[in-house]
């Protein structure tokens, strides 16, 4: 029986090597970029507008959708696990030109999606990588993918995260904002890169908030800890690049302990507890962004930094 033993070890060998667990930052894990060129880590593309009257439905039905798109939290499986989101093949709506996963893409920008690594259901045993296509004006251009399978922009989108991506079946607020955020998003008029410092990740976190809050009153209990989970994660990533850096580390833990109190109060039916609770983490996110804010010098935020951690790593891995 040694040969199958052989068999089975080399099946799951081959997904460990490909995807890291010890990275500060999980987009190294799917970009193709050098010690000497960080500037994907640094600058994402501009991000799509909301165009919708603010406090509308639909204004915060875009905002859930966006925080849908760009969590890991949707999808399961490996890539779920490794906080891969939609965002980081479809970065803000476009193309992700730097998106490369040894095995699973021939060129940077390209993606084998019948692969074995991330899904349970759609691997066919052949290496087919295909480009990443920008979802602007998606609505419009069924039917879907390339190769025409699917009708409709929803039987697609469920494929992509039941399916290619092993997800769960998301909460159905989450299901409809996702889809209302891909017929809606365009691309900024002023096509300029946003630069990804402690601000912006400090800024975005409180956007994210703010969904939270607004769901704490008006959904269901399923999309609040979607929701809560989702922001979690994200504070996790912001907390990574601080590595190192213990006051702010404290600090964002401290709000991520709180999140899981909204939580709690909404698993207890206590809705205006947890709006409270969502206000709170709010208010202490608006007043101590100022004192973080500094520390960016010290942290993968910054380009000096995030240069000596991704040289110590391919000194790491060369050795
Ligand atoms: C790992 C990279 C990757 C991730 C993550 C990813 N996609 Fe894709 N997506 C692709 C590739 C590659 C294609 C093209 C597939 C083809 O042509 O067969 C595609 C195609 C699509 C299409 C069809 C577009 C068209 O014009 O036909 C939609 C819609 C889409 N993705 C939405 C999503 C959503 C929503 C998510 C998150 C739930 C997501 N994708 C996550 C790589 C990715």
């Amino acid at each position: 029986m040694r040969w199958l033993w052989v068999a089975a070890l080399a099946l799951v060998a081959w997904p460990v090597h490909a995807l890291a667990d010890d990275l500060l930052i999980a987009d190294l894990q799917w970009l193709a970029i050098d010690a000497n060129d960080a500037t994907p880590l640094l600058f994402e593309p501009g991000d799509p507008v909301n165009p919708h009257a603010p406090a509308s439905d639909e204004f915060w039905y875009f905002e859930l959708g966006r925080l849908a798109f760009r969590s890991p939290a949707l999808l399961g499986g490996l890539g779920g696990r490794h906080g891969l989101s939609c965002n980081s093949c479809h970065s803000s709506g476009g193309v992700n030109s730097h998106f490369f996963v040894d095995g699973l893409s021939d060129f940077p920008g390209t993606f084998d999606t019948t692969n074995a690594l991330f899904s349970t259901h759609t691997d066919d045993g052949v290496f087919n990588p295909k480009p990443i296509p920008p979802l602007f004006g998606v609505a419009e251009t069924a039917p879907y993918p390339a190769d025409g399978r699917f009708a409709t922009l929803e039987q697609i989108v469920d494929h992509v995260v039941l399916k290619e991506f092993d997800g769960l079946t998301p909460p159905v607020t989450v299901h409809r904002a996702l889809l209302h955020y891909l017929k809606t998003i365009e691309p900024p008029d002023n096509a300029q890169d946003t630069p990804l410092t402690a601000e912006f990740a400090l800024n975005d976190l409180r956007r994210l908030t703010k969904v939270l809050s607004w769901s704490t009153l008006t959904q269901n209990p399923e999309t609040v800890v979607f929701t809560v989970n989702a922001i979690r994660r994200q504070l996790e990533a912001v907390h990574n690049r601080f590595s190192g850096v213990k006051p702010v580390q404290a600090e964002l833990s401290a709000w991520s302990l709180e999140l899981r109190t909204v939580r709690r109060l909404i698993d207890a039916e206590d809705r205006p507890g947890a709006r409270a609770a969502a206000e709170a983490v709010l208010q202490r996110m608006e007043t101590r962004a100022a004192d973080i804010i500094p520390w960016q010098r010290k942290s993968l935020y910054d380009p000096t930094e995030l240069a000596t951690y991704l040289e110590s790593r391919t000194a790491s891995e060369a050795r």
